[in-house]
């Protein structure tokens, strides 16, 4: 059994990038954490791109297979790429959208989202551990 984590532009830059707002731990710490704490449970396969193009070719190839779904943190290209949104419409597998920031706290430009609206639902400022919550929920939810 397999959940799909996959991280868009900037986020290989957690935790030298804006400390004050996504801390100080990396994102392939938060990662390999991830693997351990669900070790033996579910298969952690992670993935990260700063393209688009990258990024839904990606969400194609897994988001009909046999996994318990997706959680995704697309960092900007949440707030504008129309392709994300359509390609996560498309998919099987359930996607949850994560976002480490409060979106909601910040900019006006982050509160909108083409890729909120297509996913199961959306953690967002629980910091990090919004990955966990979300792996969490997906396996606690009855497979369709
Ligand atoms: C983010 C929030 C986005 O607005 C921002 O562009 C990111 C990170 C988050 O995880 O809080 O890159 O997705």
């Amino acid at each position: 059994m397999v959940i799909h984590v996959v991280n868009g532009p900037n986020l290989n830059l957690v935790g030298t990038r804006e400390p004050e707002i996504y801390g100080n731990t990396s994102l392939e710490e938060a990662m390999s954490a991830l693997e351990q704490r669900f070790a033996g449970l579910v298969e952690i396969a992670t993935f990260q791109s700063n393209h688009e193009g990258a990024l839904v070719d990606h969400l194609q190839a897994i988001g009909f297979g046999e996994s318990r779904g997706i959680v995704l943190n697309a960092g900007a290209l949440g707030h504008t790429s129309l392709a994300l949104g359509d390609c996560i419409r498309a998919l099987r597998v359930p996607v949850v959208d994560v976002h480490i920031s409060n979106v909601y706290a910040r900019e006006a430009f982050r509160q909108n989202s083409y890729v909120t609206p297509a996913c199961v639902g959306s953690i967002s400022g629980l910091g990090l551990d919004g990955y966990g919550l979300a792996v969490q929920w997906l396996l606690s939810r009855k497979p369709a």
